[in-house]
């Protein structure tokens, strides 16, 4: 999928912009707080419907204005179709997404529209970060190739979190807690299931995209389900059931899944570096979008905020490469344009200039 043409409307110090995009590489490069990053937030709301830096989208909408909108127009591949897509946020509070002149019910069915993966200065916590971050990118995977994993997700969320109120309550119910138990636990097998098998998949395109990036060596991701690899979940959670009432919540899950990611067989964040560490994300996430294509049929959008400065130009021109081995339209930051010589090639990118929040292509 690319987006071919993207109007912003007071995203940041991004007052009004409106471009035809390239299908493959389009870079943005201007100053130091000229836009560059705003410009990849507005493209980060329109796929995900929230901002990657803020948990509250009023900072997100420029000072001086009462709302945001971002809108585009969505060329599918598979099936091919055209789409116009639109996220419109008000200062109090409101927010509607809208395809095709018809409101969407929440934000999951923009995110089924633009498979979007943003590398950003962040990244490194993939790594280096709490296992949320792992667990974001593993559903991320099972969301985009399982169409029915948001709706298993969304009632496993729902039923943990009855549990969890239930054992915080003071006076325990015993027969309540017991009726959520067993709700709770056939849908964490098949959440638990879902994800291994996501990442059997992955397994070989982990492989393919690393040996693509000299110098990473072996990588390898393991699960580790949340609970013990030798009981059953509810072998463990009876076994546990008076710890939870102590800490007032469910300890063992899928909500404590983690990955173990490894290259030599070492934990990746003891041993790598920080460039090294950030090319394994670039891997990690080039690999659930080679998965993604070759499950799907569809190419994925991806955001690099300031990949010069992240990676050595040998590094960078692997990436890029891939990208567009991959068909994938990205959108690229930079401070100098000229950092990005010899990296684009010659008739599949186009240059943006951006200067105090007004882009031109160049
Ligand atoms: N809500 C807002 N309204 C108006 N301007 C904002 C808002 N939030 C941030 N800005 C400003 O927008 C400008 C652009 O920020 P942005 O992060 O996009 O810059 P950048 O080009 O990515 O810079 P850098 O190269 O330093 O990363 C900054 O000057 C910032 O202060
Ligand atoms: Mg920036």
């Amino acid at each position: 999928m690319h987006i071919s043409r993207l109007e912003v409307h007071q995203v940041r110090n991004l007052k009004q912009v409106a471009i035809d995009l390239h299908s493959a590489a389009n870079v943005v490069y201007g100053i130091n707080g000229s836009g560059k990053t705003s410009f990849l937030e507005a493209l980060h709301l329109l796929g995900r419907g929230k901002s990657f830096r803020h948990r509250d989208l009023r900072l997100v909408i420029n000072h001086d204005a009462s709302d945001l909108i971002v809108s585009a127009k969505v060329e599918r591949q598979s099936p091919p179709r055209t789409h116009q897509l639109g996220v419109k946020r008000t200062r109090n509070g409101h927010f509607m997404a809208r395809m095709d002149g018809e409101n969407l019910q929440s934000a999951v069915q923009l995110a089924a529209i633009i498979p979007l993966q943003l590398i950003d200065a962040h990244s490194f916590n993939l790594l280096e970060g709490g296992p949320l971050q792992r667990r974001q990118f593993l559903d991320w995977g099972v969301f985009h190739v399982e169409p029915s994993y948001t709706d298993l997700w969304r009632r496993f969320q729902k039923t943990l979190k009855q549990r969890n109120q239930l054992l915080r309550h003071g006076r325990m119910d015993e027969d309540s807690l017991r009726i959520w138990t067993a709700e709770l636990i056939p849908l964490s097998e098949a959440i638990t299931k879902y994800r291994q098998e996501y990442l059997i998949g992955l397994a070989d395109h982990v492989a393919a995209v690393a040996e693509k990036f000299d110098g990473l060596g072996l990588l390898s991701v393991e699960y580790y389900r949340g609970w013990r690899d030798d009981c059953s979940l509810s072998e463990v959670m009876t076994g546990d059931v008076a710890r939870d009432k102590l800490v007032g919540t469910t300890s063992h899950g899928p909500q404590k899944a983690d990955l173990k990611i490894k290259v030599d067989g070492i934990l990746a964040s003891d041993s790598l570096s920080r460039g090294q560490i950030k090319l394994l994300v670039y891997a990690l996430k080039l690999a659930q979008a080679t998965y993604y294509r070759s499950k799907m049929g569809e190419s994925c959008l991806f955001l690099l905020d300031d990949l010069p400065a992240e990676l050595d130009h040998r590094h960078r021109r692997q990436v890029i490469d891939c990208l567009y081995d991959l068909d994938c339209q990205f959108f690229v930051t930079g401070v100098d344009k000229h950092d990005f010589d010899g990296l684009v090639r010659e008739n599949a990118h186009k240059m943006f200039y951006v200067e105090h929040g007004a882009m031109v292509a160049s």
